[in-house]
Formats: C-alpha cells, sequence, structure tokens
C-alpha cells in the first residue's frame, strides 16, 4: 500500500501530542508512524476482530517490525474485561515489552478494547489505532477514551489512554457496509453544528480530515472530559438512551443512527426552550438530509414508553441529578443543565410524531 495525499492533523497535549495520518492509503504509512512514534518497539501486537481479518487488504497492514495478531469477534459483544484479560496474557505469551507497541485495526470497538489494553498491559504501553470505520476514523480512534462495556453498561470500565498516532485511510471505507457508512455520517453530523457548516458539501478526506481536526482541537483544550469535551456530545443524550431501549427490545440500532435521531431531537427541544428558531431547526434536517439520513424516530421502538427515555436521559453521564443537555442556541452549541422534564417529554412527542 503506498500513501498518497495524506493529510497530518495534530492533536497537541498537554504531555505529548500525537499525529493523526488522514488519506487515501494512509495505512501504508504505519510502519513509518511507529518508527517515529514508538522507536524502542521491537515487536507489535496487532488487535483486530473477525470481520476486518478476513478483509483482503488486512493481509497488507505492515508495521515494519515483527508482530502478532490477536483477533476477537465483530461487535460491541467484544468489548468485555474477559477479553482484557485474555489479551493480556496472549500479549506476555508473545513477549511483548512496555516498550513495544499495541496496534488496534479495526472500528470503534476494536479502538476501545485495543487501548484500554494498551493502558493496562504493563501499566500503560503505547498504542496506535489504524481506524478501519467512518465513526472511528470521526470520533472513536481520536482523543484517547478507550475502555469496555459491563453487563450493567457501556463503557463503564475504561482509562483516558492516548494513542501514539492514529491512521485514518479513507480506503478502507470503500468495503464499508451501507448501515456501517449511515452511522459514521451520523457521527460526522454532529460537527456540522460545532463548527463546520459546509461539511456535507465536501469530498471525504476533506470532511475526515476536518471532523478530526475540530476533535483534536476540543480534545487539546480538555483532554479529561471535564469542560467542553461534552460538545462532543451534541445529539448523544437521546441517542444513547435510544441505544439503551433498543438493547431492552432486541432492536438493532446503530450508534450513528442514533446519533442522527439524536440531533433532530436536540434542535426540537432547543427550539421549544426558545434558543433557536425554525430556520435552525431546518437546517439540521438539512444538514442530515444531505448526508441521506432522515433523523426520524426509529419505527422498532415506536412503542417504548417515552418515560422509559426520560429515565435513561436522566442517567446520561452530563447528569447531575438533573436532565442535562448540549443544545444550539443563540451562542452555539453548548450544556444545558436543569432542563424541564416537561420540555423533554414533549419534544420526544414531537419528534415520534414527525
Ligand atoms: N466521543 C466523545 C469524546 O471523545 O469525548
Amino acid at each position: 500500500m503506498s500513501a498518497s495525499n495524506v493529510t497530518t492533523v495534530p492533536v497537541a497535549l498537554r504531555a505529548f501530542g500525537y499525529d493523526v495520518l488522514v488519506g487515501k492509503g494512509a495505512s501504508g504509512e504505519l510502519a513509518g508512524l511507529l518508527a517515529r512514534r514508538v522507536p524502542a518497539a521491537r515487536q507489535v501486537a496487532v488487535v483486530t476482530d473477525e470481520a476486518v481479518a478476513a478483509a483482503p487488504w488486512f493481509a497488507g497492514i505492515d508495521p515494519g517490525i515483527p508482530f502478532t495478531v490477536h483477533t476477537v469477534e465483530a461487535g460491541e459483544r467484544a468489548k468485555t474485561l474477559a477479553n482484557v484479560g485474555a489479551l493480556c496474557r496472549a500479549f506476555s505469551r508473545a513477549g511483548l515489552a512496555r516498550s513495544d507497541a499495541v496496534v488496534a485495526v479495526g472500528g470503534g470497538v476494536v479502538s476501545d478494547l485495543a487501548g484500554f489494553v494498551a493502558a493496562c498491559y504493563h501499566r500503560g504501553t503505547p498504542y496506535c489505532t489504524v481506524a478501519t470505520s467512518l465513526l472511528c476514523q470521526v470520533d472513536a480512534a481520536i482523543g484517547g477514551k478507550t475502555g469496555v462495556d459491563l453487563p450493567e453498561g457501556k463503557n463503564l470500565v475504561g482509562a483516558f489512554w492516548q494513542p501514539s498516532g492514529v491512521i485514518c485511510d479513507t480506503a478502507l471505507l470503500e468495503t464499508m457496509p451501507a448501515r456501517e457508512w449511515a452511522s459514521g455520517r451520523g457521527e460526522m453530523a454532529k460537527y456540522a453544528f460545532l463548527g463546520e457548516p459546509d461539511l456535507p458539501l465536501l469530498g471525504l478526506e476533506v470532511q475526515v480530515a476536518r471532523c478530526v481536526a475540530r476533535k483534536a482541537a476540543v480534545v487539546s483544550a480538555d483532554e479529561r472530559d471535564t469542560g467542553e469535551r461534552v460538545l462532543l456530545n451534541y445529539g448523544h443524550t437521546l441517542a444513547h438512551a435510544l441505544e439503551a431501549a433498543c438493547l431492552e427490545v432486541g432492536g438493532d440500532l446503530r450508534h450513528g443512527e442514533a446519533v442522527a435521531v439524536g440531533l433532530v431531537y436536540a434542535a426540537l427541544l432547543a427550539r421549544r426552550l426558545g434558543r433557536i428558531e425554525d430556520d435552525r431547526v431546518a437546517f439540521h434536517r438539512e444538514v442530515l438530509a444531505r448526508f441521506g439520513l432522515s433523523g426520524r424516530f426509529p419505527s422498532g421502538l415506536a412503542g417504548v414508553d417515552k418515560e422509559r427515555l426520560l429515565s435513561y436521559m436522566a442517567r446520561d453521564k452530563k447528569a447531575a441529578h438533573d436532565l442535562a443537555f448540549v443544545l444550539d442556541g443563540p451562542r452555539g452549541v453548548e450544556l444545558v443543565r436543569e432542563v424541564a422534564p416537561e420540555a423533554v417529554l414533549a419534544a420526544l412527542e414531537e419528534l415520534a410524531c414527525t
């Protein structure tokens, strides 16, 4: 794989920074990235999932030094503490040292899991991610949030552990299934309201690079998610509630699909609270339409009790015993606390009826 037209987006952090390489063929830069950023590494543990390992291009992934491949099951069910233990043991058997490197090759699940294993193994081993889904390229791979799920909830165990580098090879997206494109575009759409209003009009490489640069700027300012990083949660309060409700009824809803619905909902709620006008709600719908997304309430959840969704939203990580949302308004998107439950429910009814 030879790299061409690769854009480098820096992520500046207080302790150290790293680069995100974006473009067609960027995965051909992996060996160079590792040599620059983890020069002491003598071997690499590549972590991937069964679906990615079966892709024809996977055989071309070349860390430039000896490597072992560790494959987990595809999908969210791989994000378990059991897999953390299994991977650490496999790394140990492979003789991986703290000065070596872990390379995650996959989507958000693999990057979350492998990043967390890297954070734990030898109390912290360098890792890089080759992000193979759009959602991972524009969000999950950037910013060092790693972790796994518990039966009690998603991402309940994790660590902030920044990668040494990230590769967003847009050529790897060419064979991505339609649902994964929709999911990635749903996540991408949030950036249109975080300073990138023209995003739907751009080509894929520029879109990914712009999203990465936006996320990098937010992460640089608030690495540990104690302030403005919450803005990256735009559209996510209802999205997480829908995902939880969907799990309960055994439905099938991708994260970015849920975010698309959550963005429309956030606009309806903001209008209800007098923060934005009709034209801004229309802009939300227009952005989603340009990304080929309807943002409509999922038909499979039509029967779900709205009070149940409300209770999930009250458990959101932004909430401090209240209902808190990231909402659009005259000053742009910001965190709004103590939103009245009546408004939240009324906006839900409005969303379900449109
Ligand atoms: N996905 C949101 C964040 O990284 O903060």
